[in-house]
């Protein structure tokens, strides 16, 4: 039987209240257009649940459960119990979107954002689970923090950084989530990135309602544009479409252990 290409966006927050007025609609319409796979992410703690309440409603969509580490001072014993409760919902696939953002100053200390992460980090390998990582302004922490759990999975979400950190990424078994930044004409070391990673080490994200690829660069991300995406990818690799859309969802499916 021949395998169906279709688009498995491995980060989007369609909890985000920008998706509030026509999420159901969207959804659906999302579906008809050939994406087959979503990995919604939380940020806070309000968005736990929500996510939660995603994944009941609609078969495609998955869910990843963490604190965001512009969040970190929400993140307590009582939460972090709750959190340990909600992944035992079936559909609950991943630690995220978690991680260091170095970038805002109105962010929580370092110290606590990275205790936060550490945490979070023993909760994923007490479960067998991956982390989603955010990185802003932090790659030689973050990274630091990727090699001392190199028994749990992690994935570098809207990738920034250079080809030499994505080599030790790959090292470590972890991936990068490509997003919409590839096909935005100032974007030079994401494309290089791109052509020296291997295939089997890329996951393609929206960061949806942010991050929208040209040509909707700045409106509401949505993640039938990553079409556009793909399109980009498979140029630089000298692939087809439909070679990069198996083997993104597939390495998303892998991830994920579904
Ligand atoms: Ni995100």
């Amino acid at each position: 039987m021949m395998e169906m290409a279709y688009i498995f966006d491995s980060h989007a927050h369609y909890d985000d209240e920008q998706f509030d007025e026509d999420r159901e609609d969207l959804l659906e319409e999302l579906k008809q257009k050939g994406v087959g796979g979503i990995l919604n992410m939380s940020s806070d703690y309000a968005s736990i649940k929500r996510t939660v309440d995603l994944t009941k409603k609609y078969d495609f969509i998955y869910g990843a459960i963490g604190i965001h580490p512009e969040n970190a001072d929400e993140y307590s014993e009582a939460v972090k119990e709750e959190i340990l409760a909600l992944l035992k919902e079936e559909k609950m696939k991943a630690i995220g979107e978690v991680g260091l953002d170095y970038y805002w100053e109105s962010n929580p200390p370092k110290e606590l954002q990275q205790k936060v992460l550490r945490d979070q980090y023993e909760i994923a390998r007490s479960l067998g689970l991956p982390v989603i990582l955010h990185d802003r302004e932090a790659h030689e922490d973050i990274l630091r923090m990727a090699k001392e759990y190199r028994d749990v999975t992690s994935v570098f979400h809207s990738y920034s950084g250079s080809v030499e950190m994505a080599r030790e990424i790959v090292k470590l078994g972890g991936y990068l989530g490509i997003s919409g930044v590839l096909t935005f004409k100032n974007s030079r070391k994401l494309p290089e990135v791109v052509k020296e990673i291997p295939l089997d080490r890329l996951l393609i994200e929206t960061d949806a309602p942010y991050m929208a690829p040209v040509p909707y660069r700045g409106k509401r991300n949505r993640s039938d544009y990553l079409l556009g995406v793909v399109e980009r990818i498979a140029e630089i690799k000298g692939i087809s479409v439909e070679e990069v859309l198996l083997a993104t969802a597939n390495n998303a499916r892998r991830l994920l252990k579904l």
